[in-house]
Protein backbone atom coordinates (compact mmCIF):
# COMPACT_ATOMS: atom_id res chain seq x y z
CA UNK A 1 0.00 0.00 0.00
CA UNK A 2 1.58 3.63 -0.74
CA UNK A 3 1.96 5.91 2.12
CA UNK A 4 -0.11 9.23 2.15
CA UNK A 5 2.30 12.20 1.23
CA UNK A 6 3.16 14.23 3.80
CA UNK A 7 4.33 18.01 3.96
CA UNK A 8 5.14 20.33 6.74
CA UNK A 9 2.08 22.92 7.21
CA UNK A 10 4.16 26.07 6.42
CA UNK A 11 5.23 24.86 3.25
CA UNK A 12 2.23 23.13 1.71
CA UNK A 13 0.01 26.05 2.45
CA UNK A 14 2.97 28.55 0.78
CA UNK A 15 3.36 26.27 -2.24
CA UNK A 16 -0.56 26.53 -2.56
CA UNK A 17 -0.06 30.14 -3.00
CA UNK A 18 -1.34 31.78 0.38
CA UNK A 19 1.71 33.20 0.76
CA UNK A 20 5.17 32.85 2.36
CA UNK A 21 6.02 30.32 4.76
CA UNK A 22 6.70 33.40 7.54
CA UNK A 23 3.42 34.64 6.55
CA UNK A 24 1.70 31.18 7.07
CA UNK A 25 3.44 30.69 10.95
CA UNK A 26 1.82 33.90 11.39
CA UNK A 27 -1.85 32.52 10.08
CA UNK A 28 -1.11 29.49 12.01
CA UNK A 29 -0.50 31.54 14.80
CA UNK A 30 -3.83 33.51 14.86
CA UNK A 31 -5.64 30.40 14.82
CA UNK A 32 -6.62 30.78 11.34
CA UNK A 33 -6.26 27.05 9.80
CA UNK A 34 -7.94 24.23 11.16
CA UNK A 35 -7.89 20.75 10.52
CA UNK A 36 -10.89 18.52 11.25
CA UNK A 37 -12.38 21.00 12.79
CA UNK A 38 -9.32 21.49 15.56
CA UNK A 39 -7.03 25.08 15.44
CA UNK A 40 -3.51 24.12 14.33
CA UNK A 41 -0.86 25.63 16.25
CA UNK A 42 2.48 24.52 15.29
CA UNK A 43 3.50 25.30 11.01
CA UNK A 44 5.87 22.89 11.27
CA UNK A 45 3.18 19.90 11.72
CA UNK A 46 4.23 17.11 8.61
CA UNK A 47 0.32 17.43 7.26
CA UNK A 48 -1.16 14.36 5.14
CA UNK A 49 -1.68 15.51 2.15
CA UNK A 50 -4.74 13.78 -0.18
CA UNK A 51 -7.62 14.81 -2.29
CA UNK A 52 -9.37 15.21 0.77
CA UNK A 53 -7.75 17.95 2.19
CA UNK A 54 -10.45 21.06 0.83
CA UNK A 55 -12.82 18.76 3.33
CA UNK A 56 -10.83 18.80 6.34
CA UNK A 57 -8.44 22.01 6.51
CA UNK A 58 -9.62 25.40 6.35
CA UNK A 59 -7.30 28.57 5.81
CA UNK A 60 -9.11 31.90 7.24
CA UNK A 61 -12.83 30.33 7.26
CA UNK A 62 -12.42 28.91 3.81
CA UNK A 63 -11.75 25.25 2.86
CA UNK A 64 -8.01 24.84 1.67
CA UNK A 65 -7.45 25.04 -1.86
CA UNK A 66 -6.74 21.63 -3.53
CA UNK A 67 -3.42 20.13 -3.43
CA UNK A 68 -1.42 18.73 -5.97
CA UNK A 69 -1.96 17.01 -8.08
CA UNK A 70 -4.77 18.84 -9.56
CA UNK A 71 -6.73 19.09 -12.62
CA UNK A 72 -9.43 21.98 -13.36
CA UNK A 73 -11.98 22.10 -16.22
CA UNK A 74 -12.21 25.74 -17.49
CA UNK A 75 -14.55 27.05 -20.09
CA UNK A 76 -12.08 29.05 -22.09
CA UNK A 77 -14.22 31.98 -23.30
CA UNK A 78 -13.59 33.69 -26.60
CA UNK A 79 -10.72 36.19 -26.38
CA UNK A 80 -7.99 35.07 -23.80
CA UNK A 81 -5.17 33.12 -24.38
CA UNK A 82 -3.66 30.30 -23.00
CA UNK A 83 0.05 31.11 -23.48
CA UNK A 84 2.24 33.07 -21.33
CA UNK A 85 3.88 34.64 -24.01
CA UNK A 86 0.79 35.66 -25.98
CA UNK A 87 -0.14 39.49 -25.37
CA UNK A 88 -3.77 39.84 -23.93
CA UNK A 89 -6.07 38.43 -21.27
CA UNK A 90 -4.93 34.81 -20.07
CA UNK A 91 -6.78 31.53 -18.94
CA UNK A 92 -4.85 32.50 -15.43
CA UNK A 93 -6.79 35.69 -15.13
CA UNK A 94 -9.49 33.29 -14.89
CA UNK A 95 -8.40 31.14 -11.62
CA UNK A 96 -7.63 32.83 -8.48
CA UNK A 97 -4.50 35.09 -8.38
CA UNK A 98 -2.95 32.78 -5.60
CA UNK A 99 -2.92 29.74 -8.08
CA UNK A 100 -0.85 31.79 -10.58
CA UNK A 101 2.07 31.03 -7.68
CA UNK A 102 1.39 27.57 -6.64
CA UNK A 103 4.36 25.31 -6.84
CA UNK A 104 4.04 23.10 -9.14
CA UNK A 105 2.68 25.31 -11.56
CA UNK A 106 -0.25 24.75 -13.31
CA UNK A 107 -0.34 24.68 -17.01
CA UNK A 108 -2.75 24.20 -19.55
CA UNK A 109 -3.32 20.79 -20.88
CA UNK A 110 -2.77 21.89 -25.13
CA UNK A 111 -4.09 24.85 -26.45
CA UNK A 112 -7.19 27.13 -28.01
CA UNK A 113 -6.40 29.58 -29.61
CA UNK A 114 -8.05 33.34 -28.49
CA UNK A 115 -10.79 33.14 -30.89
CA UNK A 116 -11.85 29.11 -29.63
CA UNK A 117 -14.36 29.10 -27.15
CA UNK A 118 -14.94 25.50 -24.58
CA UNK A 119 -13.51 22.99 -22.67
CA UNK A 120 -9.55 23.03 -21.60
CA UNK A 121 -7.99 21.61 -18.72
CA UNK A 122 -5.15 22.59 -16.42
CA UNK A 123 -3.30 21.04 -14.42
CA UNK A 124 -0.10 20.38 -12.51
CA UNK A 125 0.36 17.43 -12.93
CA UNK A 126 3.04 16.51 -15.78
CA UNK A 127 2.39 13.16 -15.96
CA UNK A 128 -1.48 13.49 -16.93
CA UNK A 129 -0.52 16.52 -19.49
CA UNK A 130 1.84 14.18 -21.44
CA UNK A 131 -0.71 11.80 -21.08
CA UNK A 132 -3.65 13.73 -22.91
CA UNK A 133 -1.42 15.49 -25.48
CA UNK A 134 0.82 12.26 -26.65
CA UNK A 135 0.07 11.29 -30.08
CA UNK A 136 0.74 8.19 -29.34
CA UNK A 137 -2.94 8.19 -27.34
CA UNK A 138 -4.98 9.53 -29.86
CA UNK A 139 -7.19 11.14 -27.14
CA UNK A 140 -10.68 12.35 -29.85
CA UNK A 141 -11.32 16.19 -29.38
CA UNK A 142 -14.51 17.45 -30.31
CA UNK A 143 -15.28 20.49 -31.55
CA UNK A 144 -18.27 22.53 -32.88
CA UNK A 145 -17.32 24.86 -35.80
CA UNK A 146 -19.47 27.88 -37.57
CA UNK A 147 -18.74 27.93 -41.23
CA UNK A 148 -18.74 31.10 -43.16
CA UNK A 149 -20.42 28.95 -46.22
CA UNK A 150 -22.55 25.86 -46.37
CA UNK A 151 -21.04 22.54 -46.37
CA UNK A 152 -20.38 20.54 -49.61
CA UNK A 153 -21.07 17.56 -48.74
CA UNK A 154 -17.15 16.71 -49.45
CA UNK A 155 -15.69 17.44 -46.52
CA UNK A 156 -16.26 14.56 -44.19
CA UNK A 157 -14.19 12.18 -47.02
CA UNK A 158 -11.48 14.55 -47.00
CA UNK A 159 -10.93 14.92 -43.76
CA UNK A 160 -11.71 11.15 -43.24
CA UNK A 161 -9.23 10.28 -46.11
CA UNK A 162 -6.12 10.31 -43.56
CA UNK A 163 -4.45 12.34 -46.64
CA UNK A 164 -5.01 16.04 -46.05
CA UNK A 165 -1.79 17.76 -46.24
CA UNK A 166 -1.86 21.51 -44.48
CA UNK A 167 0.20 24.07 -46.13
CA UNK A 168 3.71 24.09 -44.78
CA UNK A 169 3.39 20.72 -43.28
CA UNK A 170 5.54 17.58 -43.84
CA UNK A 171 2.81 15.05 -42.71
CA UNK A 172 -0.64 14.41 -43.97
CA UNK A 173 -2.99 14.84 -41.07
CA UNK A 174 -4.68 11.67 -39.34
CA UNK A 175 -8.20 10.52 -40.32
CA UNK A 176 -10.81 12.79 -38.90
CA UNK A 177 -14.73 12.68 -38.04
CA UNK A 178 -17.42 15.37 -39.63
CA UNK A 179 -20.51 15.56 -38.40
CA UNK A 180 -22.93 17.84 -40.34
CA UNK A 181 -25.31 19.63 -37.97
CA UNK A 182 -26.60 22.45 -40.18
CA UNK A 183 -25.91 23.83 -43.07
CA UNK A 184 -23.25 25.98 -41.92
CA UNK A 185 -22.25 23.83 -38.56
CA UNK A 186 -20.44 20.56 -38.33
CA UNK A 187 -18.61 18.56 -35.25
CA UNK A 188 -15.26 17.97 -35.97
CA UNK A 189 -13.61 15.27 -33.97
CA UNK A 190 -9.95 15.14 -34.68
CA UNK A 191 -6.85 12.73 -32.80
CA UNK A 192 -4.11 15.87 -33.12
CA UNK A 193 -3.31 19.07 -32.10
CA UNK A 194 -1.56 21.24 -34.48
CA UNK A 195 -1.50 24.73 -34.43
CA UNK A 196 -4.81 26.57 -35.65
CA UNK A 197 -5.38 23.13 -36.85
CA UNK A 198 -9.38 23.06 -37.41
CA UNK A 199 -9.58 26.54 -38.90
CA UNK A 200 -6.55 25.69 -41.19
CA UNK A 201 -8.87 21.93 -42.31
CA UNK A 202 -11.98 24.36 -43.41
CA UNK A 203 -9.75 26.81 -45.00
CA UNK A 204 -8.12 23.47 -47.43
CA UNK A 205 -11.16 22.87 -48.21
CA UNK A 206 -12.15 25.89 -49.10
CA UNK A 207 -14.22 26.96 -46.34
CA UNK A 208 -13.44 29.50 -43.27
CA UNK A 209 -14.48 28.96 -39.58
CA UNK A 210 -16.51 31.67 -38.20
CA UNK A 211 -16.89 30.50 -34.57
CA UNK A 212 -15.18 27.65 -32.79
CA UNK A 213 -16.08 25.34 -29.69
CA UNK A 214 -14.59 22.72 -28.55
CA UNK A 215 -17.12 20.56 -26.39
CA UNK A 216 -15.58 17.42 -25.52
CA UNK A 217 -12.07 15.55 -24.49
CA UNK A 218 -12.04 12.00 -24.88
CA UNK A 219 -15.44 11.03 -22.62
CA UNK A 220 -15.41 14.19 -20.77
CA UNK A 221 -18.13 16.78 -22.19
CA UNK A 222 -18.20 20.54 -21.28
CA UNK A 223 -21.06 20.86 -18.80
CA UNK A 224 -23.73 22.80 -19.77
CA UNK A 225 -24.23 24.87 -16.27
CA UNK A 226 -20.29 25.90 -16.38
CA UNK A 227 -20.29 29.52 -17.54
CA UNK A 228 -17.90 30.79 -20.33
CA UNK A 229 -14.74 32.09 -17.58
CA UNK A 230 -16.08 29.48 -14.83
CA UNK A 231 -13.66 26.92 -13.63
CA UNK A 232 -14.50 23.90 -12.01
CA UNK A 233 -11.95 21.12 -10.10
CA UNK A 234 -12.14 17.64 -11.34
CA UNK A 235 -12.48 14.40 -8.90
CA UNK A 236 -9.90 12.02 -10.16
CA UNK A 237 -11.81 9.60 -11.68
CA UNK A 238 -13.62 12.44 -13.69
CA UNK A 239 -10.22 13.61 -15.14
CA UNK A 240 -9.71 10.03 -16.18
CA UNK A 241 -13.20 10.03 -18.36
CA UNK A 242 -10.46 11.75 -21.05
CA UNK A 243 -8.92 8.72 -21.63
CA UNK A 244 -12.19 6.58 -22.40
CA UNK A 245 -13.57 8.80 -25.15
N1 LIG B 1 -8.16 24.06 -33.91
C1 LIG B 1 -8.14 25.40 -34.09
O1 LIG B 1 -8.14 25.89 -35.20
N2 LIG B 1 -8.13 26.17 -32.99
C2 LIG B 1 -8.15 25.69 -31.74
O2 LIG B 1 -8.16 26.45 -30.77
C3 LIG B 1 -8.17 24.29 -31.59
C4 LIG B 1 -8.17 23.49 -32.69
Amino acid sequence: MSKTPTMRLDRLLANLGYGSRKEMHGLVAAGEVTLDGVELTDANARIAIGPDLPVRMTIMGHPVDPPPPVVIMLHKPVGVVCSHKEAGRRIYDLLPPRWRVRDPALSSVGRLDKDTSGLLLITDDGGFLHRVISPKRHVPKSYIATLDRPLTGEEGAVFAAGTLMLESEEKPLLPAILEPLSETKARLIIEEGRYHQVRRMFAAVGNHVVDLHRDRIGGLILPDDLEPGAHRVLQAATAELVFAG
